[in-house]
């Protein structure tokens, strides 16, 4: 059992812990909705593009993190430890599937309302302070999401050290998982961009910045550092 929990990544451990928790009357999952029509984000994201990457890629992580959430609650029912070790990894999956894009919908809103506004405040003070400018900041986030091996996200984060920090991660996998709050994320994986850009992925990097939420971004900084300090 030690070894088993020790194998247990952050994610798969808050999911595991709430589910024990809540039990019998755990509620179900859901995908939340879109605070904008599909077509909010056009020309730097289609509405088929958002239409399928919410309602079908969302919705799948969401219906298969259910699928596993109830799996694990009849092994550990059951005293199946085999049984619950054999889910973490569709519950990190999907779990994180699901936590991912849920910050994703919000990080994003079209030009006419704001998009790529970052106003003057805490986190465009830090962003300077570090990274001297939100275009050089732009740049080290696109270049290391183009870096990416397969599927994943890049990442601006608040690391434990209180400090911005740029990272990826793999597949589905939180900036949780390595101790990272999420600021704002950018979704690396082809079903992001593949319909409107081809190949070119690059170019999808170099456009989603008109379409960022930096008022919610600057919400989650103010968050994190809020936490870090309490
Ligand atoms: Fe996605």
């Amino acid at each position: 059992m030690l070894v088993a929990t020790r194998t247990l990544t952050t994610a798969a451990k808050q999911i595991a812990r709430s589910s024990s928790v809540l039990g019998s009357i755990r509620t179900k999952h859901t995908v939340p909705d879109l605070d904008y029509d599909y077509n909010e984000l056009e020309p730097v994201i289609s509405a088929k593009i958002m239409k399928l990457h919410h309602d079908k890629h969302h919705a799948t992580y969401v219906a298969n993190l259910n699928v596993a959430e109830e799996k694990f609650l009849a092994a550990q029912a059951k005293n199946d430890i085999a049984g619950q070790v054999a889910l973490y990894s569709a519950i990190n999956f999907n779990g994180g599937g699901h936590v991912n894009h849920t910050i994703f919908w919000k990080n994003l809103i079209g030009e006419k309302n704001g998009g790529g506004q970052l106003h003057e405040g805490a986190l465009k003070q830090k962003i300077i302070e570090q990274y001297g400018s939100l275009d050089q900041l732009t740049q080290v986030v696109n270049g290391k999401t183009a870096g990416i091996f397969g599927s994943g996200w890049g990442w601006l984060t608040l690391n434990p050290k209180g400090q911005l920090d740029v990272i990826t991660t793999a597949n589905q996998d939180m900036p949780s998982s390595v101790g990272h709050v999420p600021l704002l994320g950018v979704d690396a994986w082809e079903h992001a961009y593949y319909l409107d850009y081809n190949n070119v992925k690059v170019d999808y990097f170099k456009n989603i910045w008109r379409v960022i939420n930096w008022k919610d971004v600057a919400k989650r900084y103010d968050d994190a550092v809020a936490q870090i300090k309490n």
